[in-house]
């Protein structure tokens, strides 16, 4: 955690959010005016009509002090002016420069895809002074979320073009893309950066973006219904294992589900697969194995999208490593197998009369991964030989069935790793219908939870 994030004091949590209160996104523009000048362009107000500070204050470390633990008369960001916004044109070049420094984009950008579709989609951007203040912002402060904010935009516009949406359909799908998690400027960055295991409180604050991310929105004019709808659905699932609603198909709108592959394609790639040297190949058999959780046609679409590029799987390991790597596998195989046994255990012994949605959905989903992953070939008798033969044998070279394996491994390790979190906010949640269920799960769940965070995937929000 650096200094800065240190100095954060104003991020106290809130069960409720308001736009009116001041929080991380005013640390943020404090840090920002240091090479940026935020100003003030009206009189800033508390509700109680206190003045907090004058018009033309700069909003500085100092300055903000003023403002901390206050609910004010109008949100800050209405308030204040930042000296160098984000443009349109600034955005356009920030979008080529992501194309031409990812080989797949810049295929997909020779192939089907031309730059010129999107002049017309950051032109937008020129009649939203709110949404530049708040991409500006991320940019300088968040730089990390502000790249995969262009990459789920790029893919986002790219998913729509091909589905042949209406022009004016994919500039809202991209739009919404652009600002789906300006949320996270609210969240308390201690929490963010949190080095050790999310507690199922952090969990729930970080989760919390999206519902910050509507209501900062839906009060944004210009910004369309449409938009806020897909915003508010990017975590949502087809499959109803997604957050705030748990909704389902055929309750979510296309444009909150392309919104939500497209999420998602990139969490994977960035969270799970680009410090691995992993590339975007490989996010086709995760989409695959997840195919109930989004809309089928939009995994068809990325499917085809990537082996269109035709960029080639690398090899994960190879010489003297194999052996190594081998004995790894089987050890995490049998980790994986334990861990799957003793949740489904735990979830299924309850019975399925409870009558409670959200067990229910946290029932559906173990029940979807022992379909998935049952008829894999991982708890095949034959992975395990193939294995200890590369183990013992100084192999110096793995097959592509020993290669795919280990994708789906990893992919379970995942998906174990999201319902025990899954079910553990649900046990701490207090929503449980039948308090001795709640229990059994309870005492079913201390027995897992030391599997938790011992997987060698970090899932991510
Ligand atoms: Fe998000």
């Amino acid at each position: 955690m650096s200094r800065d994030q240190q100095s954060f004091v104003s991020s106290e949590r809130s069960p409720v959010w308001s736009p009116l209160q001041v929080g991380a996104y005013a640390d943020y523009l404090a840090l920002l005016s240091a090479t940026n000048p935020v100003v003030a362009v009206e009189d800033i107000l508390a509700r109680d009509g206190e003045l907090l500070l004058t018009q033309a204050s700069l909003l500085d470390q100092k300055s903000i002090v003023r403002l901390k633990n206050k609910m004010l008369a109008r949100p800050l960001a209405d308030s204040i002016r930042i000296e160098k916004t984000i443009t349109a044109g600034d955005l356009l070049q920030h979008l080529l420069d992501t194309i031409r420094s990812t080989e797949y984009f810049q295929s997909l950008a020779e192939r089907k895809h031309p730059l010129s579709s999107l002049e017309p989609v950051c032109a937008m951007l020129s009649d939203l002074p709110l949404v530049q203040q708040f991409l500006t912002v991320m940019a300088a402060q968040m730089n990390d979320l502000y790249h995969r904010t262009l990459c789920v935009s790029l893919w986002s516009l790219y998913i729509a073009q091909e589905m042949r949406l209406p022009a004016h359909d994919s500039g809202e799908i991209f739009l919404a893309a652009l600002t789906h998690d300006v949320g996270m400027l609210h969240l308390n960055p201690q929490i963010l950066h949190k080095p050790d295991e999310l507690t199922a409180d952090d969990w729930q604050h970080v989760q919390s973006h999206v519902d910050i991310s509507t209501k900062i929105l839906r009060d944004i004019p210009g910004v369309s219904p449409a938009i806020v709808t897909a915003v508010t659905e990017h975590h949502e699932r087809c499959d109803g294992t997604g957050y705030p609603f748990a909704k389902v198909e055929s309750e979510l709108s296309i444009p909150g589900q392309i919104l939500a592959v497209a999420d998602a394609i990139v969490g994977i790639y960035f969270n799970r697969f680009k410090a691995q040297g992993r590339r975007w190949r490989e996010v086709i058999p995760v989409l695959e194995m997840n195919r109930a959780a989004y809309l089928y046609r939009s995994c068809d679409i990325v499917t085809t999208m990537i082996l269109r590029s035709e960029l080639p799987l690398p090899n994960l390991v190879s010489g003297s490593g194999v052996p190594e790597f081998a004995e790894r596998m089987l050890q995490q195989n049998l980790h994986l197998q334990n861990w799957f046994t003793q949740l489904r255990e735990c979830l299924t012994s309850v019975g399925y009369t409870h009558g409670d949605r959200k067990l229910h959905a946290l029932q559906n989903v173990v029940l979807h991964i022992a379909t998935t992953f049952k008829g894999s070939l991982l708890f095949k008798e034959d992975l395990r030989e193939s294995l200890e033969s590369m183990a013992s044998e100084e192999a110096d070279s793995i097959s592509k069935v020993v290669a795919d394996a280990s994708l789906v491994q990893q992919e379970m390790a995942f998906h174990l790793q999201r319902l025990s979190r899954m079910m553990q906010m649900y046990i701490s949640s207090g929503e449980g219908k039948d308090p001795k269920i709640t229990q059994r799960l309870q005492d079913g769940f201390t027995k897992i939870s030391g599997y938790i965070g011992s997987s060698t995937n970090t899932p991510q929000s």
